[in-house]
């Protein structure tokens, strides 16, 4: 099932920390229908929802994943509690990164050459997985969006093997807010990985583009 960027209008989001609820304050802002989810049942969550992200709905994994675009905002090294079958045929933000100080050394990431979100997409093998929303601070996703053609608006990278979710993905971008600048295949996620230039910074569209076409080329990807 391909989705077109202006089919979306439900957003369902997995995990309700920092990052899932400031994505859905912002998809919220942006006019969708938001489903927020947890690893716990939804009514353990609901007051916490309505006061931190009013509009929203509380609801079981099983209806976020059941949404027109899923984002997965939880620690990386819980990945393994995700479920492959709910997010089958699905649209996937991956917004994760593996990050060692906080998540601790995990192996599957330590003894692994591929980037974290290659490693995701062969655990959920029938989602359609894009790596993006990684490299925003969660506070300042609420504070730099601005309209589309506005000057110094920042852009945001992406990378995945659909070409299809990636459209979608980046009608979503806009909508939030901010440009999107396709950076390839999934494998390209390694230019905006935690320690990179483009993970560390803010960007426009145009430096975005230099940026990620350098570090693929030094990466050779
Ligand atoms: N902090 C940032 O500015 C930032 C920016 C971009 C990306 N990231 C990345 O985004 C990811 C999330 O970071 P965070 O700071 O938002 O983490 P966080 O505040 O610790 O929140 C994680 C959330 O995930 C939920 N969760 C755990 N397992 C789940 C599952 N199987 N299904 C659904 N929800 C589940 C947790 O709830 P329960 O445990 O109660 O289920 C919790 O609500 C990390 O990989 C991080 O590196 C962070």
């Amino acid at each position: 099932m391909s989705v077109q960027p202006e089919s979306i209008t439900t957003v369902g989001i997995l995990g309700a920390g920092r990052v899932g609820t400031a994505v859905a304050r912002q998809a919220l802002k942006a006019g969708y229908e938001v489903r927020i989810a947890t690893a716990k049942p939804a009514q353990e969550i609901s007051l916490l929802v309505d006061i931190i992200t009013p509009g929203a709905a509380a609801v079981d994994a099983a209806e976020a994943a059941a949404s027109d675009l899923v984002v997965v905002a939880v620690p990386l090294h819980k990945y393994r509690t995700l479920s492959p079958q709910l997010l089958a045929g699905r649209t996937v933000i991956d917004a994760m990164n593996y990050w060692a100080p906080t998540d601790g050394e995990v192996d599957d990431f330590e003894n692994d050459p591929r980037t974290s979100s290659e490693i995701i997409q062969d655990f959920l093998p029938g989602a359609r997985l894009v790596k993006t929303l990684n490299h925003i601070g969660y506070h300042e996703l609420e504070e730099d969006d601005k309209a589309p053609g506005r000057p110094g608006r920042r852009a945001l990278a992406l990378a995945g093997d659909h070409d299809d979710a990636k459209a979608a993905v980046a009608g979503f971008l806009n909508r939030l807010g901010y440009d999107a600048v396709d950076a390839g295949s999934l494998v390209a996620g390694r230019a905006f990985q935690p320690g990179t230039e483009v993970f560390n910074g803010s960007h426009t569209s145009h430096q975005l583009q230099n940026l990620l076409a350098a570090a693929c080329a030094r990466v050779g990807v």
